[in-house]
């Protein structure tokens, strides 16, 4: 008899899980300590004592100025240089998990989480702003290769029953660590002039733990069967997860893929993004991840504390450990609903509320400082805005891409849009600083203008991929299509890109 969920299937899925942990804590970590760190790189660049110290006339009170330049310039940097290292990485996920298998990939891949977690931890011994942007671009490196691993790893250990619950467990861990960070992030814990390089440092720390409870873990049956041809492995794999039971239907399955893969060709990005006949796909895809980062979601999970500040909130950080509290809420409330009000609906819903959050957003700061009650508003808005991200927004695109593509052209997709999400994410982290400075109260009407235009995108281009097989998936996109090639188009150009695969 099947267990399904036995102990050594709890244990892969959470040590996989450390992983996503990992680059949750990093994207968060980088929020609440921003005016400490920045004083620090202000004084290590030697621009503290003039540029950034100025005496108000008549009251005698000395404050910083940390909008210096050069300070903007390495904050930016520190934030954004891991979006770098993750735009990088993506490209090789398809390799580092094809390689030596996922397990081995993972544990590979943890050299650069503790490289990375060194050189911020030891950054005050360096020069610190060049530590800590070093630092964080390997652990970008990092998390590009996590993000791909993870969700593959859980979802080829996964039963089916528990595939969609089980494979949103990585958004939930991520936004776990988001909120790990901020809470050990308070000035009274590590977010303080002497602590933060080792709350930088911190990072690294899942790591270790993985790196130890990999060991335990089984390989993917699947990489062992489909990739390697490894059968005899494969079930002992598949025994370790599921216990003792009649494999036979599980072997079946994984042939029949393996079937399928052979039948298809293996494609190269570059090859996929030529391929007329998947442009379609490829569009919709990329769209969903651009429409994930170009929503804004990241300029509050980097700035949220500058912005509550700006916002007249009275203790900021605790409205930033507020926001990750109600990621995690809503992030299980996705979970909840994915399976029945669909992907479609649910990211339509989730960037429509984005949309209107932002004009909330900017109606609040804008006004604040006319009437009071205003800065409510804005961080009421903030809060809003978080939610209404992760009810779909956040966490369909990671498996939507998947859904859409079939075993041929699936891992350059994947790779691809994996790309896309760490430059937009990139782009953010680099330039909403500057885009702040440039248009005040009113930068959050970037996003009003682009979540409108992801809305009405979705609405019109995004097919519903609930309770669909892929075949059918495909057909809906066969469909479209053929308004534009004929039958004999498609087969010519499938058939071509097959054999220009195997030549
Ligand atoms: C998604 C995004 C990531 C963002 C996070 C917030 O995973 O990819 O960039 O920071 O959600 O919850």
């Amino acid at each position: 008899m099947e267990k399904q969920l036995t102990g050594t299937l709890a244990l892969a899925v959470f040590t996989a899980a450390l992983g996503s942990l990992q680059i949750g804590y990093s994207l968060g970590v980088i929020n609440a300590p921003q005016k400490v760190i920045e004083r620090h790189y202000a004084r290590s660049l030697g621009v503290y004592s003039e540029d950034l110290t100025r005496t108000d006339e008549g009251n005698n009170m000395t404050h910083e100025d940390s909008t210096h330049p050069s300070v903007v310039m390495y904050w930016s940097l520190s934030v954004a240089s891991f979006s770098i290292g993750g735009m990088l990485s993506s490209f090789l996920v398809g390799f580092v998990s094809d390689f030596r298998g996922r397990i081995k990939g993972m544990l590979g891949t943890n050299v650069l989480a503790l490289t990375a977690g060194l050189l911020m931890g030891l950054a005050k011994m360096g020069t610190p702003h060049l530590m800590v942007i070093a630092g964080r671009a390997v652990m970008g490196l990092y998390c590009g290769l996590a993000s791909g691993l993870v969700p593959m790893y859980i979802g080829e250990i996964s039963p089916v029953k528990y595939r969609g619950a089980l494979g949103t467990l990585h958004q939930l861990a991520l936004v776990t660590g988001i909120l790990i960070s901020q809470v050990i992030g308070l000035d009274f814990l590590l977010g303080n002039d002497d602590m933060w390089p080792v709350l930088l440092g911190l990072s690294g720390a899942p790591a270790i733990l993985q790196s130890l409870l990999l060991f335990l873990c089984p390989e993917s049956p699947r990489y062992l069967y489909i990739k390697v041809g490894e059968k005899e492995e494969a079930c002992k794999s598949l025994r370790r997860l599921k216990g003792d039971y009649d494999m036979s239907k599980d072997i079946s399955e994984m042939q029949a893929e393996k079937e399928e893969a052979m039948k298809e060709a293996k494609m190269s990005i570059l090859r996929l993004v030529r391929a007329s006949v998947y442009r379609q796909q490829l569009f919709v895809a990329l769209m969903m991840h651009f429409s994930q980062q170009f929503s804004g979601i990241n300029a509050i999970f980097y700035y949220s504390t500058a912005i509550f500040q700006t916002a007249g909130v009275g203790q900021p950080v605790y409205a930033t450990i507020g926001v990750g509290v109600l990621n995690i809420i809503f992030t299980l409330v996705s979970v909840a609903l994915v399976d029945r009000a669909g992907r479609r609906t649910l990211t339509l819903v989730g960037l429509g509320g984005m949309c209107c959050c932002t004009v909330a957003m900017t109606l609040g700061l804008a006004l604040q400082d006319v009437y009071s009650w205003m800065s409510y508003v804005s961080m009421t808005a903030i809060f809003l805005f978080v939610s209404f991200f992760e009810i779909g927004p956040g966490p369909i695109p990671w498996f939507f891409v998947a859904e859409l593509f079939s075993q041929g052209p699936r891992p350059a997709a994947i790779a691809l849009a994996g790309f896309c999400n760490w430059t937009s994410n990139f782009i953010i982290g680099m330039f909403f600083p500057y885009l702040e400075e440039m248009c005040g109260s009113y930068v959050f009407i970037i996003f009003t203008v682009l979540l409108f235009g992801f809305t009405v995108f979705i609405y019109l281009r995004v097919p519903e991929t609930k309770g669909k097989t892929l075949e059918e998936i495909a057909a809906v996109f066969q469909r479209k299509r053929d308004t534009s090639h004929s039958k004999a188009q498609v087969e010519t150009e499938l058939e071509t890109l097959k054999n220009s695969t195997e030549a």
